[in-house]
This record gives structure tokens, C-alpha cells and sequence, in this order.
């Protein structure tokens, strides 16, 4: 695959934020009829983090920006291109990444946001990676935000229950080393699904108009039963097929961070790579699905934790709406301190 990469383009800082305020399987019983034992059972989730009302997607965003920033000690100017993977936009437009790009003064940055629901983030890491394999580039921000309550019916048990808020995010850099960085990918999309998840109020098929509210399309629906099952498969799917082309197995993986749905398609997915719990990133007991902010929330944890040193093999693997699925084979750089 090396042709295809003048240079490696590796993560050397990655950053993570999550609102203050928890709300547990209980608080959500109080508004919907169901029980803690339920969500967690059927889901894993123990408990998720909404943001304040009156503060946007940005808000999280440029919190992971500046994080970045601070923990990196680069000097803004440097960033060449600002991505952020939403589909909780603080606006139709301008992108949140421009407000992003503006907050941390980015001023030799252009700037846009990438829709691809839970496969956002895998979708922009891999975005932004071509632009620094290409040497267009020598740094990229990526980030991946959502303020899911914001698009939340809170009388609706199939889909209140399952999501958080949250951002996560990496600084992409140049490498001259190809055999470091992003190695691999196999994303995919299949359009002829939009029904089964989605928001169909606010865009050009169903303008905001109070007939919108009133039928509450500006909420996300889904039909859970069949997400599930195409998360299911695709997850492991994509993941599988990934390593195979590599001559890899899931032996080989130091970290397996798939995107935090459910429990259950995450189980699913380590059990068709052969992955022993203790290389399988989870936290959906405590942020839910916070869309394209799992992953680089994940990511940053293990950072944190200090459980990758330069050599190890990562696996990221998104599936969201659209239907989009896809899967980044990584192999870790040894700048991140
Ligand atoms: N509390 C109690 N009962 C509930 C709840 C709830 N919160 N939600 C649904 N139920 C009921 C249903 O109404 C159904 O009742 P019925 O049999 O009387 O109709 C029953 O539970 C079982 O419903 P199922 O859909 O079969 O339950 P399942 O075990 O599949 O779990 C769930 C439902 C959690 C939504 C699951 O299908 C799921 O996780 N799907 C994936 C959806 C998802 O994550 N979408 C988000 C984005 S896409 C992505 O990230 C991949």
C-alpha cells in the first residue's frame, strides 16, 4: 500500500472533553418508561454527559482544540487544515470547524466539516491523513463532536436512552517514516439505507416550518432492531476484511477502538477478531454514544493511560448512518509523550 504515501502522517497529541453533567440510567427513567437494568442489559450504558443547554457543538470543540494546543505546545499558525466530524453542526453553515479554526487562532488553516454520522471521525482521520501523505500538508486537526442531546426526543425510550455528548480530537503530523501512521483503511457507504436512522427535519427536504417541529423531525429516529444488525455485521465485517488484506489477525492488534453503540455489536465484533477484553477500548457504560466523538474520546484515554508505545497496531472502526462503516488500520508513532 506504500505507493500510494510520500509520507506517514501520525497522531502526536490527542485530547478529549466531556461535559460535567452526568445523567444516569435513573434520571432518564424519570422521562421515559424504562429501567436502568434494561439499558444496561441491552446496551452497556450505565450513564452519559449532557452538555448545558445554551452551549453548541463548538463549545466542546474548541475545548479539544485548545487542549491540543496547550498539551502539544504548537504554535496554531502551523495547523494547515481544521476538520471536525459533526452531525450536530452548531449551524447549516458556516462549518463548526471554521468557528473552531477561528477560537484558536488557526489563521493559516482552511476549514470544513465532515457528515458521516458514527463513522465521522474514521472517515476525517483518513480524510485528513491524505492531504500529509500527499505532502500537501504538514499538520492537520481533526476532531470529532456531537451534542446528541441537542437532537434528542426525550419522550422517545428507542433512541433517548442510548446517546451522550462529547468531543475528542488529534493532531495529525508529517512523518518521513511511511511504516508509522495510518497504514491501512476500507470505508464504505450504503445510501440505499437512509430511512432505517436519521434527522429528516431542517434541510432542504423538510425546512424548519412548525408543521417540522410539531411532527418532531428534527429528531433522530431510528429503527433500532435493524441498525443493530447491520452494526453487527459491518462492524466485524469491516474490521475482519481490514487485517485480512494486511495478513494481520486480531493477535497482532495491541488495541482494538471500536465506535461505543452498543455493548453488544462491540462483543460481537472482538469475538470475530478473537480479542481478549483487555484489548477492546470501552467506555459506552459511561458516555453512551456520543456519535463521532467515541472513537477519538477512546483514543485519548488510552493516551492518557499510557496503554500504546511507538510500534503498536490500533484498529478504528465507525459505523453510523448513511449507512457509512469503515475501519483505519494505525500503527503508533513514538512522539507522543
Ligand atoms: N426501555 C425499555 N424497553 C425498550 C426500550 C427502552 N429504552 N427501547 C426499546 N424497548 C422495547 C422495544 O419497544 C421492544 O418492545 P416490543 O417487543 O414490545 O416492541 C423491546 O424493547 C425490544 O426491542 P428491540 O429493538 O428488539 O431491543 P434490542 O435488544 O434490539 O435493543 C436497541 C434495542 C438498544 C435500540 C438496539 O437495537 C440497538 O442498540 N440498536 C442500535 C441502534 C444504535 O445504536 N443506533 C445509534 C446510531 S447507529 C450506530 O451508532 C451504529
Amino acid at each position: 500500500m506504500e505507493q500510494w504515501r510520500k509520507y506517514g502522517a501520525v497522531v502526536t497529541e490527542a485530547a478529549h472533553f466531556l461535559p460535567e453533567r452526568i445523567v444516569t440510567n435513573a434520571d432518564v427513567s424519570e422521562l421515559v418508561d424504562t429501567t436502568d437494568e434494561w439499558i444496561r442489559e441491552r446496551t452497556g450504558i450505565e450513564e452519559r454527559r449532557f452538555l448545558d443547554q445554551d452551549k453548541p457543538t463548538s463549545y466542546m470543540a474548541i475545548q479539544v482544540a485548545r487542549s491540543l494546543l496547550e498539551k502539544s505546545n504548537i504554535d496554531p499558525l502551523t495547523i494547515d487544515l481544521v476538520i471536525v466530524a459533526t452531525v450536530t453542526p452548531d449551524m447549516v453553515f458556516p462549518a463548526t470547524a471554521c468557528i473552531v479554526q477561528a477560537a484558536v487562532g488557526a489563521k493559516n488553516a482552511w476549514a470544513y466539516d465532515l457528515s458521516a454520522a458514527c463513522s465521522g471521525f474514521v472517515y476525517a482521520l483518513v480524510t485528513a491523513s491524505q492531504f500529509i501523505h500527499t505532502g500537501a500538508h504538514r499538520r492537520v486537526m481533526v476532531i470529532g463532536a456531537d451534542k446528541m442531546s441537542s437532537i434528542l426526543d426525550m419522550n422517545d425510550r428507542n433512541t433517548c436512552v442510548l446517546f451522550g455528548d462529547g468531543a475528542g480530537g488529534v493532531i495529525l503530523d508529517r512523518s518521513e517514516d511511511c511504516s508509522t501512521g495510518l497504514l491501512d483503511f476500507l470505508h464504505r457507504a450504503d445510501g440505499s439505507d437512509i430511512d432505517s436512522l436519521n434527522v429528516l427535519g431542517g434541510g432542504s427536504l423538510n425546512p424548519a416550518s412548525h408543521e417540522s417541529v410539531d411532527q418532531g423531525l428534527h429528531f433522530v429516529r431510528q429503527d433500532g432492531r435493524s441498525v443493530f444488525k447491520f452494526a453487527v455485521r459491518k462492524m466485524a465485517e469491516v474490521s475482519a476484511d481490514l487485517l485480512s488484506r494486511n495478513e494481520l489477525s486480531g493477535e497482532d492488534l495491541k488495541l482494538f477502538i471500536p465506535h461505543q453503540a452498543n455493548l453488544r455489536i462491540i462483543d460481537a465484533a472482538a469475538e470475530r477478531l478473537k480479542l481478549p477484553p483487555e484489548k477492546v477500548l470501552v467506555n459506552i457504560d459511561r458516555y453512551a454514544n456520543t456519535t463521532a466523538a467515541t472513537i477519538p474520546i477512546a483514543l485519548s484515554q488510552a493516551c492518557d493511560e499510557k496503554r500504546l508505545q511507538a510500534g503498536d497496531l490500533v484498529l478504528m472502526t465507525g459505523v453510523g448512518a448513511g449507512l457509512t462503516w469503515g475501519s483505519a488500520l494505525y500503527r503508533w508513532g513514538g512522539d507522543y509523550d
